[in-house]
């Protein structure tokens, strides 16, 4: 079934390819067009007609040919500026467009960093410049190449095309090329070993339609054609991508979600809940939670001082403490202006408390301070608070210090 349509289609391509051009034409010429049987005469010929100063012609040949921009005497294409300057333009309409969500806008303020930087920018920046450069180079090469207004080529369907998308070489010069006179070009045609030469003349529809591309047919394919791609492109990613197995990126599986329902316990429930009495394993709840800090008595600092421990509270407190509390604990971090400002670490209330209480307060939170019992381990909050007292010590060093230091 298949291979019969296949069939049927080759053969009226072929049928096609051999029917002579029977389209009426006007008398106005497009232009003379030679065929050349090897790639030396063709090359030879295209370099021949650029010598002798003609600029409107072109070559046809059944494959990219090496040499070929040199022998006809292209200049480099105009391509490039379009892109260049659409790509510039997509730059500045990218930063316009970020400067004025992120400053005008909407602007937020994210951890004091300015509305508008260039580094933050970059991503979408280049993004914009990528994007409009592309279109630009497709829409030049439509507009420059192709001439995309027209889209009808007085060459197409001719008996010439036909046989230079085969196994032959053409060079057609244009009828309005400034040099244009008949009898000389068949001359240089013949006198470079081109086998034929055929006048090519417009058609009707060449002259008479002014927009050709609002061509009924040629908007009705272009519509067909993007309606087809987005279909197709819709089922791929959205169903065939997901859905079908086994592209489903694994999430069919024989398990319970998290909130979702089961059938196999009485509750229906998918989710349990710890059985009474029980603490997960590895996590110790804190038993002065929501308490006030008068009653943390019984905790002392299990850990011992040592150099390694003392750092390893530094370097957390660094972290976690001193974007408010300061580097030296003295309530002057870098969220000032941003966040309530701390009280001084080395105020009488804190140099008396027990470890308990500071323990307590990283643990628990205290008023507008949140709890960092999330991110900071226990055994780093007793290695923070050495480093706390450390840092007390050594803003109120004792003569007896001073003698130890030496
Ligand atoms: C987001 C800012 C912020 C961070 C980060 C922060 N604190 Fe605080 N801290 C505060 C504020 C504000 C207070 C004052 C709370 C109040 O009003 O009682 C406070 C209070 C305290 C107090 C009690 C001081 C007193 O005089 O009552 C201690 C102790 C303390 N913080 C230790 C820490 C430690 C240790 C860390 C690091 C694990 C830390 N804080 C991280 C903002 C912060």
């Amino acid at each position: 079934m298949v291979s019969i349509m296949i069939k049927k289609l080759i053969n009226s391509l072929k049928e096609y390819d051999s029917k002579a051009d029977t389209e009426h034409r006007s008398k106005k010429l497009f232009g003379l067009a030679a065929l050349y049987n090897t790639p030396n005469e063709i090359i030879t010929a295209a370099a021949d007609v650029a010598g002798k100063g003609y600029e409107k012609f072109d070559v046809y040949t059944p494959y990219p040919m090496h040499g070929m921009d040199d022998a006809m005497g292209m200049k480099s294409s105009k391509v490039g500026y379009v892109s260049f300057a659409l790509g510039l333009t997509g730059m500045c309409l990218a930063l316009l467009m970020i400067w004025w969500m992120s400053s005008v806008n909407y602007p937020n303020i994210i951890g004091g960093k300015p509305f508008f930087a260039l580094p933050a920018s970059i991503p979408i920046t280049f993004e914009g410049t990528v994007l409009l450069t592309g279109i630009a180079t497709v829409l030049g090469v439509l507009i420059l190449f192709n001439q995309l207004p027209k889209i009808n080529s007085p060459l197409n369907d001719t008996d010439f095309m036909k046989r230079v998308t085969s196994d032959k070489f053409g060079l057609v010069i244009n009828a309005d090329d400034e040099k244009f006179i008949d009898a000389d070009v068949r001359k240089l045609f013949l006198s470079g070993g081109a086998f034929e030469v055929q006048e090519i003349y417009y058609r009707e529809t060449n002259l008479g339609i002014k927009t050709p591309i609002f061509d009924g047919k040629f908007i009705s394919i272009i519509f067909a054609t993007a309606i087809l791609t987005a279909i197709i492109t819709y089922v791929t990613l959205n169903i065939v991508l997901y859905d079908v197995v086994p592209f489903d990126w694994m999430w069919n599986q024989a398990k319970i979600n998290s909130q979702s329902k089961s059938d196999f316990f009485p509750n229906k429930a998918g989710m349990r809940e710890p059985v009474n009495g029980t603490v997960a394993r590895g996590f110790l709840p804190y038993e002065y939670k929501g308490m006030p800090d008068s009653s943390v008595k019984l905790l002392s600092n299990p850990l011992a001082v040592s150099r390694k421990v003392l750092e390893r509270g530094q370097e957390r407190f660094n972290i976690y403490c001193s974007p408010c509390h300061g580097y030296f604990g003295e309530g002057d971090g870098r969220m000032r202006d941003q966040f309530p400002k701390p009280p001084s670490l080395h105020n009488q209330k804190v140099l008396n408390w027990p470890d308990g209480n500071i323990f307590h307060v990283i643990t628990n939170g205290q008023n507008v301070m949140p709890s960092y019992a999330e991110q900071v381990p226990v055994d780093d909050r007793w290695a923070i608070i050495h480093y706390i007292r450390a840092l007390q010590r050594s803003k109120n060093a004792s003569d007896e210090d001073l003698t130890k230091s030496k």
